[in-house]
């Protein structure tokens, strides 16, 4: 607040001549204990209190004028009107003054009261006291460790969960901290870029992973230190690993099943891309080069088949688990893809093979190199054609087999090209798959009747039935 804002306006003032009569008469006027003595243009030349009124009188001396007995404007403390309130106190330290005048261009346009400056400014300190014990209430009960350093990368701010984490004492407040203080730390690299950071991974000194954020301090336009603020997040790093882990684990375990190491070779050789279409040219644009896509499609596959078995699948009447997890090993093994990278667009007609021919050319080497039964090398041939595209002299035993073949080569494309999670419930020869895509297009709900080949699709994000008939992967 500013001397303007409270000052008040309503003047006691006498003329320079003005005698003691005057002056009490102007005091009894506006009930005030002073009043400012002024020249003929309104200059103000000084103050004269009641104290000094009561003085001369009390002397006898009658017939004084105001400017014998003012303070005179030399020796006077006075404020202007854009002082702000809070300074005013510092001005009267081991004075006794009552009033202050406020002058503007050395003509009085207000005075204050110091008490109710006084009372003002105690008011303001107390809520300012009242802030920052809420202020440190509240940092000191955050589960997220607080630390702000200053420019000179010393500690200003610490709270117990930054001390807790880090295995710092409160002592290390006002140290320089060498560890933030490295080149590429985050709160270095906020301290020289002044952008913040946010979401970044760091070890502390007592081998805990915490997650940070990093602000930086701004004041006037310079970055004058970093807020950092972090949460311990070792028990999710540690459970993130064990899960990685027993992923592979089972990667491990469905790998086994692989009949050689040269089917295994060829698959982790075979590149599946994430990509981006473009609906107005028909183009896509790579986004990501998975290099054993080939080896993942197939292990991801035998995991939708172990879940659909595990559903009791399997035990429908036509299917069989044994040649059906045959057909997905070898079935894209005779794929070639081509060679693409990040960024780059193409027609994925012109550059992807046809289904059709990697499936004759999979059946082939099936047959001749690894002694598959028939059924095997017919759904293998076949897993690409639509059940109307489908030779007459395709066995008919086989039909639902196949339709759920095509079925898990889709979900096992979309586990590994798009992140999808995958449900299923089976009832009778029904099959129901939910599939749930990063992106909103790929999510589809799936009623499909093995035996008949009748499905219905529905696309989760429309909630609407996007086709009926037959289905294809
Ligand atoms: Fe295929
Ligand atoms: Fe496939």
């Amino acid at each position: 607040m500013l001397a303007r804002e409270i000052m008040i306006t309503e003047l006691p003032i006498v003329e320079a001549g003005a005698g003691s009569a005057a002056i009490a008469k102007e005091m009894l006027r506006l009930k005030t204990s002073h009043v400012l003595v002024v020249n003929d243009g309104g200059t103000m030349l000084g103050l004269v209190a009641g104290l000094d009124l009561c003085r001369a009188l009390a002397e006898g001396l009658d017939n004084v004028t105001a400017t014998e007995i003012m303070t005179p404007r030399s020796n006077l403390i006075v404020a202007y009107p854009e002082t702000p309130l809070v300074e005013v106190p510092l001005t009267l330290a081991g004075r006794h003054i009552n009033q202050v005048p406020v002058v503007e261009g050395e003509i009085p346009v207000g005075y204050l009261d110091v008490s109710k400056v006084l009372l003002y400014v105690a008011e303001k300190e107390k809520n300012e006291l009242v802030n920052s014990r809420r202020a440190s209430l509240l940092i000191n009960s955050m589960r997220e460790g607080v630390v702000v350093v200053d420019k000179d990368y010393r500690i200003c701010e610490l709270n117990p969960a930054a001390q807790k984490s880090m295995g710092l004492a409160e002592a290390v407040i006002g140290q320089q901290s060498k560890p933030y203080m490295v080149y590429g730390s985050p709160i270095r690299r906020v301290m020289e870029t002044g952008e913040p950071l946010y979401n970044i991974e760091m070890r502390s000194e007592t081998g805990k992973t915490l997650l940070t954020n990093n602000v930086p301090i701004i004041n006037n336009g310079s970055i004058e230190g970093v807020l950092q603020t972090f949460s311990d997040i070792t028990d999710v790093k540690q459970m993130h690993i064990q899960l990685l882990e027993a992923k592979e684990e089972l990667d491990k375990a469905f790998a086994l099943t692989l009949p050689n190491s040269r089917v295994e070779k060829k698959l982790k050789n075979t590149p599946e891309y994430r990509d981006v279409y473009n609906e107005a040219t028909g183009m896509i644009e790579v986004t990501e080069v998975i290099e054993d896509g080939g080896y993942l499609h197939v292990i991801n596959a035998l995991k939708v088949a172990a879940d659909l078995n595990e559903k009791g699948m399997m035990a429908l009447l036509g299917l069989d688990k044994d040649i059906l997890v045959q057909a997905l090993i070898f079935h894209d093994v005779g794929k070639s893809q081509p060679a693409l990278n990040v960024g780059q667009v193409v027609n994925p007609h012109e550059v992807f093979e046809q289904g059709e021919m990697h499936a004759f050319r999979s059946a082939s080497i099936v047959e001749k190199f690894y002694d598959k039964s028939q059924d095997v090398v017919q759904l293998i041939r076949y897993h690409h054609h639509r059940d109307e595209d489908l030779p007459g002299s395709f066995p008919h035993h086989l039909l639902p087999m196949l339709r759920l073949l095509r079925i898990i080569d889709g979900l096992s494309a979309g586990l590994t090209r798009r992140s999808a999670r995958i449900g299923f419930s089976a009832n009778g020869s029904r099959l129901t798959i939910l599939e749930n895509n990063g992106h909103p297009d790929f999510n589809r709900m799936v009623e499909i009747d093995l035996y008949t080949g009748q499905a219905s699709v529905y696309n989760d994000k429309r909630g609407r039935m996007l086709k009926q008939g037959a289905l294809r992967n």
